[in-house]
């Protein structure tokens, strides 16, 4: 039967990488990887996600499955972490999920069985397996325009004008921090111009946190997330703990519900573990047991906090230096975007034929659209990289 199959595209990243590991060039760069990286190109296990793993080793004295909706104990601790709140929400059911993707796909199935045929509007540009991920499981997906691609500011006018059009009970999918692939975040006035919107038009915002603490602070970076929740009654977030514990391959995450009160939640927690049971069963226990215990122990808890900001301030660090390097160089080009964005990404912004040179002449890899992962730029690396970009830009 499976003749009748061609092959799947293949995803722009992987070739990227094997591109790159196949290029003799000792002075490459690679900027295309979806990872956090040192300053000497590694991704290590944090050291606190290592002691914790030592107690869990030493104590853990059963691997039988847990239920659906995973550990109680991770759940409580991670909604607190997301909403700042400080005792359970009737109105919200938090479960486990393998990292944020399993969460947006669960998310998925919930909508699929409570509205069908709704609108999810996903900015223009979004992270690449949004649309594959959402649209492939069934969702009917709309762009609402976001980033200027030339200015390097967020459409925010044009944003609004279009989620002013949506019909009441269409989605509208937002990033909490560190819009993957821009960088570029509505300020806290926005946010609130967004959630003016959303609440006239009774839209149900649907929240993806991947990267929480990598932008201003684990508080900061929730302000979208936790002004809502205080003026919608319902609301889906989608929560990964992949960047912000390194914890990509153990597959940890969160789905949350707001539903409008307590007697719906309780339905809409039947349900989304049902649709849990009916993709994977369970989800996977030893990253979510590994969060659990930092984020139940004052003392580990402090230590991934300090963790998490030296992670935070090297990538800001790293902009900051490619920008001034830049600066330096092409003062007639303006790259001040580079430190208006937080997290991993933003877009270099150049063209497509920039980035092919960037590649063939200098072995500087990044996807075609420019994005880049800030974190491939290290103090060795940045003067070889700001000549080639300068080089690049200058040749037209
Ligand atoms: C915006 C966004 N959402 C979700 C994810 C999924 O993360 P996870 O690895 O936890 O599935 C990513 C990962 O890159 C992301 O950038």
């Amino acid at each position: 039967m499976f003749e009748t199959l061609s092959a799947a595209s293949a995803d722009a990243i992987l070739g990227l990488i094997a591109e790159h590991r196949n290029d003799p060039r000792p002075e490459k760069i690679d900027l295309g990887v979806g990872v956090y990286r040192t300053a000497e190109g590694a991704t290590p296990v944090l050291d606190v996600v290592k002691a914790a793993e030592r107690e869990l080793v030493a104590n853990q004295d059963s691997k039988a499955y847990i239920g659906t909706a995973g550990a109680a104990d991770f759940n409580s601790a991670m909604q607190a972490l997301v909403f700042g709140t400080t005792s359970p929400d009737k109105r919200l059911v938090t479960l486990q999920t393998p990292g944020g993707s399993g969460s947006l796909r669960v998310a998925a199935g919930l909508i699929l069985r409570s509205s069908p045929d709704t609108t999810v509007w996903v900015s223009e540009p979004t992270w690449a397996n949004h649309v594959p991920l959402l649209g492939g499981a069934g969702l009917n997906l709309k762009p609402y325009p976001y980033y200027d691609t030339s200015s390097h500011v967020i459409r925010i006018d044009a944003m609004l004008e279009t989620l002013r059009s949506a019909v009441a009970g269409d989605i509208v999918l937002l990033h909490a921090c560190c819009h993957n692939p821009s960088g570029l975040d509505p300020s806290a006035e926005q946010w609130r111009a967004i959630t003016e919107v959303i609440v006239e038009r009774e839209l149900v915002p649907f929240i993806d946190m991947a990267y929480q603490g990598f932008a201003e602070d684990i508080d900061a970076d929730a302000y979208a997330i936790r002004h809502m929740a205080e003026r919608v009654p319902e609301m889906i977030v989608a929560s990964s703990c992949s960047k912000n514990f390194g914890l990509y391959r153990d597959r940890v995450g969160t789905l949350s519900i707001l539903s409008a009160d307590s007697k719906t939640r309780d339905v809409v927690d039947s349900q989304v573990n049902n649709v849990v049971r009916t993709i994977y069963s369970v989800p996977p226990d030893h990253g979510a047991a590994v969060v659990s215990l930092i984020l139940h122990n004052d003392a580990l808890r402090s230590a991934w906090v300090g963790e998490l900001t030296d992670m935070r301030e090297r990538l800001r660090d790293m902009r900051v230096l490619l920008n001034d390097s830049l600066l330096a160089k092409v003062p007639q080009h303006d790259f001040s975007h580079l430190v208006r964005a937080t997290g991993m990404f933003c877009f270099l912004g150049v063209s497509v034929e920039q980035v092919a040179r960037l590649k063939k002449d200098f072995g500087v890899y990044m996807v075609d659209s420019s994005r880049i992962n800030v974190a491939g730029i290290t103090p060795a690396n940045v003067a070889y990289l700001a000549d080639s970009i300068a080089a690049t830009v200058a040749g037209g």
